[in-house]
């Protein structure tokens, strides 16, 4: 027969299971239609040699021949021959059903353990994430922004004040630290910060910057400057709104003007920060507004 045996490597297990079921099938009415030729026949010749000899052992009390009565018999037996083959091993039989029964546990299998592997997954990056954010309460993580009075901190990605005192506080607070940013403000500067560790958030996989640490999210750059103990997030106004939640330090330069600008600094809720040092400098030729040095840490 056409797969017997050997195993054709074009045709996959299911198909070569089908056609030797179809095979076994068609052997099994084979059988069957046999069986009912020959019965005919060989109630035929019954008959015949009961007509022509005679016999007279008709059976009692009906009196009719024994050539019926075996006939009848025989007849029994083919009824359930062919109840064999159309109903006890109809379609591919109860073997078949079972080996499909167990393919279709095994599938489910596979899948729940794949669900598993995704759910365990999941839970891992969640409890890592978790255990970062509280191992890094060692780490001081501090944002550090310029803002107006109306938290505007930036305009077309430009600065929007000229304040040479908040320029020497920033250099002086992130000087040897890590300073984390989104791209659009590493972009807005010339080039990389010097003397700190640039880590730059993008949501590119193929951004690539000289003298920079480039990730995909901040969590990321928070594990990147993990030896650092005071990592700074230094903007704008995408990154702040997400640090915000993990932060434990605000440097805040307020500047005491409002203006118009389309990048924000996000609210300060006074229920979870607490202002612990004010200085207030004023405006000179040095400096286009009066403004004032806030540190609020995390209550
Ligand atoms: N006054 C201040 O203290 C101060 C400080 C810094 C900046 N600024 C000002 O702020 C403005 C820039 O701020 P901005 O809000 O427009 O941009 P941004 O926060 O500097 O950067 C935004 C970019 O960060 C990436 N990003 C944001 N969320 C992310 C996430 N969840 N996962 C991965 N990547 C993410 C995206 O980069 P991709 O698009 O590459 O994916 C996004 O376009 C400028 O005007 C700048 O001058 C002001």
């Amino acid at each position: 027969m056409l797969f017997k045996g050997k195993s054709n490597p074009n045709i996959d297990e299911e198909q070569i299971k089908l056609v030797e079921n179809a095979q076994k099938r068609v052997k099994q009415k084979k059988r069957l239609f046999y069986h009912f030729s020959i019965m005919l026949f060989g109630i035929a010749v019954l008959l015949i040699t009961n007509i022509l000899f005679g016999i007279k052992n008709d059976i009692k009390p009906f009196n009719y021949p024994w050539s019926y009565w075996i006939s009848i018999f025989w007849f029994l037996i083919l009824v359930a021959h062919i109840y064999n083959v159309y109903i006890t091993s109809r379609f591919m039989g109860k073997e078949w059903e079972k080996e499909e029964v167990k393919k279709l546990v095994l599938k489910q299998e596979l899948e729940i353990s794949k669900i598993k592997i995704e759910v365990e997954k999941e839970a891992r990056i969640k409890a890592e994430s978790q255990l970062f954010n509280q191992n890094n309460r060692k780490n001081l993580i501090t944002i550090i922004a310029a803002a107006s009075e109306n938290n505007v901190i930036g305009k077309n990605n430009k600065l929007i004040w000229y304040l040479s005192d908040d320029l020497k506080h920033f250099k002086n607070q992130t000087k040897g630290h890590s300073v984390i940013m989104g791209r659009k403000t590493f972009e807005s500067m010339p080039k990389a910060l010097p003397n700190r560790t640039n880590i730059i958030i993008t949501r590119k996989t193929d951004y690539m910057v000289k003298d920079a640490i480039v990730v995909n999210s901040l969590n990321q750059a928070l594990e990147k400057a993990a030896d650092d103990n005071q990592p700074f997030i230094i903007g704008g106004g995408e990154i702040y709104k997400l640090a915000i939640k993990i932060a434990d330090r605000i440097e805040l330069t307020r500047v005491h003007t409002g203006i118009e600008g389309d990048t924000y600094f996000p609210e300060i809720d006074h229920n979870l920060w607490e202002e612990v040092s004010r200085e207030k400098r004023l405006k000179d030729e040095k400096h286009d507004y009066d403004f004032s040095f806030i540190r609020y840490n995390k209550k």
